[in-house]
């Protein structure tokens, strides 16, 4: 069975999860784009859905099959949101944006009671950082913002190459929200949390692609067949 086979089956699982009057976050990527397909299928079925993008190639996607689509700023409470991911470990923490769309991705994921990840089983891992750490940040100061990034992820034992993320065309890739993305090759990211937060302490830095806390669940698909992994978090 092929990669794009099994994003498809993930997808097909995830689509059980919608029900109707739902308003969902549509997520970016190959994986989370086989969703939005299936999704307009139901759409022209007669399903009636309201839905929020995560970038605006899916917003593209969505419109052209004819999904219905808000804002937030119209709906900032959302039901679910279906998205693809990166890296995922076995405590759904996510490594997201490797196609660009991790800030947006992030708002529309916190805007929802519950956010479902599809997945095909490559991205299973058991500690992140293999995939590079996409951060967004804002090309004002960009090499100061850079050389904080480095001593702050070093702190949480993140050590390698960060590399600004060029375009196709050999530009430095833009995100939908005109920023930059930094790309950290720390190949591991031993403790998740700790380096979300020193993050967080960079002026220059927009948001991060650690999802940490936000996933519900994940739909993974395999070889084997389709896995539900689900997300245990403590209630404070
Ligand atoms: C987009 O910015 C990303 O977060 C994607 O969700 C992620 O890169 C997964 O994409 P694929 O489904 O194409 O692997």
């Amino acid at each position: 069975m092929s990669t794009d086979d099994l994003k498809a089956m993930a997808a097909e699982r995830a689509i059980d999860f919608v029900e109707p009057g739902m308003k969902l976050g549509l997520g970016t990527g190959s994986t989370a784009a086989k969703f939005v397909d299936l999704l307009g299928g139901r759409v022209r079925g007669g399903l009636d859905v309201l839905c929020v993008p995560t970038s605006e190639a899916t917003r593209a996607q969505a419109e052209a099959l004819g999904i219905p689509l808000t804002t937030l700023d119209e709906e900032p409470y959302l039901d679910l949101t279906v998205d693809g991911a990166d890296e995922l470990d076995g405590e759904l923490r996510l490594i997201k944006g490797g196609g660009g769309a991790l800030l947006r991705e992030k708002i529309v994921a916190a805007a929802s009671d519950r956010m479902i990840v599809i997945a095909d089983e490559s991205k299973r891992v058991e500690t992140l950082g293999a995939f590079p750490l996409p951060v967004e940040v804002v090309p004002f100061g960009l090499r100061a913002t850079q050389a904080m990034i480095e001593s702050l992820a070093g702190e949480a034992g993140c050590h390698g190459d960060i590399v600004l993320r060029k375009a196709a065309d050999g530009q430095t890739f833009r995100t939908d929200g005109g920023h930059f993305i930094l790309d950290c090759r720390f190949r591991a990211i031993p403790e998740p949390e700790v380096l979300g937060e020193l993050l967080q302490m960079v002026p220059g830095v927009v948001e991060h692609g650690l999802f940490l806390g936000l996933a519900d669940a994940a739909v993974v698909a395999g070889s084997e067949g389709v896995t539900l992994l689900e997300a245990h978090y403590d209630m404070v």
